[in-house]
């Protein structure tokens, strides 16, 4: 049976039984309300990301005694596919340096072999975190997929990109390759479906996942490759530092995206997505396998199976492949900070002259079709328009710790010297600047600062 079928068609899943002396002391509870960071009880976690809001729950797994369940899982499936001495090498240097031990080519068979496990796993973790971190006893929804999300360092995925878009194929877009902002909602996902997001590894604001809060509530147009029109200015993004066994917990509604690996580190993560009522799906198309997971007992132990097979059209709509429009247009497109700059034409066509009042500190605005500028610190920058990753429009991107941050993958560009931690992209490219008074010229033919 190929891998893409195989996923969807489990026999049976069991879900453990556990005793609540596994349970190991306090839950850490934090919200990110956009600029502070601040605890909260777990009553209000629920109400709070339904507002947009994203939570970070500090050792969930190892609160609910499932972190070193996973690793091990993770080890034996390296065992299988690469050897001792791979596995060792990860014990001694570190879940995040399995790059080095499993090469691009294998991780087919890792995911095959993963899979084996990691769906009764994710059951398991959605059922203890039901019960113990949100003390819920009422029956819930959970999507019998989850994912293991392996991504390598840029400078190593680069050299193996034919491969990893292979494989992401038949597993799917964000687990070994990038996905620009989207929301889940335009993957058949229910509206209502609520994401957990839980480190393995260390995960840096360098390597894991962007969110866009300031666009909460949006109803924002797709592309055909279901990511965000790329004309959106999507706001300034926020993105978190997890050690290993931290949870991320957002709606899957939030607008969100994989930060491209800047690191030499693995970002090693899994995910899942439950819902805490009946799943709310687009014209009430049911298209992914969710079950009912019922607490049986009031004694802190759980059981539940669930049988899993999808509903025929989730494979029909599968197979017609996702269409642009599934959700209805948007009725609101923010584009007014892209707008161009107002510029005054001189002798010299290759110098682009505009006002200088026109250029706010900290902001980034398109100059033509080619360049944009940016202020920082009372300095004026011109640049390539085009991200030289993929392409995204920096006129949309924003100035962060005197870098240039892509708005699509958010890679960082030296202000200076236009470089990224990623050798395998092209530097940014800077034209000559000069400001003068009351204006300021950018001279287009020229490089450097
Ligand atoms: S980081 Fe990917 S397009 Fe810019
Ligand atoms: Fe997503």
């Amino acid at each position: 049976m190929p891998a893409y079928l195989r996923r969807y068609f489990l026999k049976k899943i069991n879900v453990f039984s556990w005793d609540v002396r596994d349970f190991q002391g306090v839950v850490l509870l934090e919200s990110h309300n956009f600029d502070t960071m601040e605890l909260i009880s777990s009553q209000e976690i629920i109400e709070r990301i339904k507002h947009g809001e994203i939570v970070v729950i500090r050792r969930c797994l190892q609160n609910i005694a499932m972190h070193d369940t996973v690793v091990a899982e993770i080890l034996r499936a390296l065992m299988i596919v690469c050897n001792e001495g791979a596995v060792s090498y990860v014990k001694k240097h570190g879940i995040e340096k399995i790059h080095e031990v499993l090469p691009a080519k294998s991780l087919s068979k890792f995911y095959e072999e993963t899979e084996k496990v990691i769906p009764e796993l994710a059951l398991n973790i959605m059922a203890r975190f039901n019960f113990f971190t949100l003390a819920r006893r009422t029956p819930f929804y959970v999507e019998t997929g989850p994912n293991i999300r392996m991504m390598y360092p840029y400078d190593v995925m680069s050299r193996e990109l034919v491969s990893l878009r292979h494989l992401a194929k038949t597993i799917g877009r964000g687990k070994v390759t990038l996905h620009g902002p989207h929301q889940d909602s335009w993957f058949f996902h229910a509206f209502n479906t609520v994401n957990l997001w839980c480190a393995i590894g260390h995960v840096s604001e360098f390597n894991g996942l962007t969110f866009y809060p300031t666009m909460w509530g949006k109803q924002l147009a797709c592309n055909e490759k279901q990511e965000i029109d790329p004309h959106y200015h999507l706001g300034r993004g926020i993105t978190f530092n997890l050690e290993p066994g931290d949870v991320l917990l957002f709606m899957a509604d939030q607008i969100h995206a994989s930060t491209i690996n800047q690191t030499d580190k693995t970002r090693l993560i899994i995910s899942m997505r439950m819902t805490f009522e009946k799943p709310d799906y687009y014209k009430n198309f049911c298209y992914y396998d969710f079950r009912r997971v019922k607490f049986f007992s009031h004694n802190h132990r759980m059981k539940a199976k669930v049988q899993r097979f999808p509903h025929p059209r989730f494979f029909l709509a599968r197979s017609k492949g996702f269409k642009r429009g599934i959700i209805p247009p948007a009725t609101e497109i923010p584009l007014s900070k892209n707008q161009y700059l107002k510029t005054r034409s001189g002798n010299d066509p290759s110098i682009i002259v505009f006002r200088s009042t026109d250029l706010v500190h900290n902001e980034t605005r398109p100059l033509s079709d080619s360049i944009c500028v940016a202020r920082y610190d009372d300095r004026v920058m011109a640049f390539n328009r085009f991200c030289p990753h993929e392409g995204a429009d920096l006129a949309t991107g924003i100035i962060k710790d005197s870098t240039i941050l892509c708005p699509w993958h958010g890679l960082r560009f030296d202000s200076t010297t236009g470089k990224s931690l990623c050798q395998s992209i092209k530097p940014l490219t800077f034209f000559k600047c000069h400001e003068n008074g009351e204006w300021i010229e950018v001279h287009t033919q020229r490089g450097g600062v």
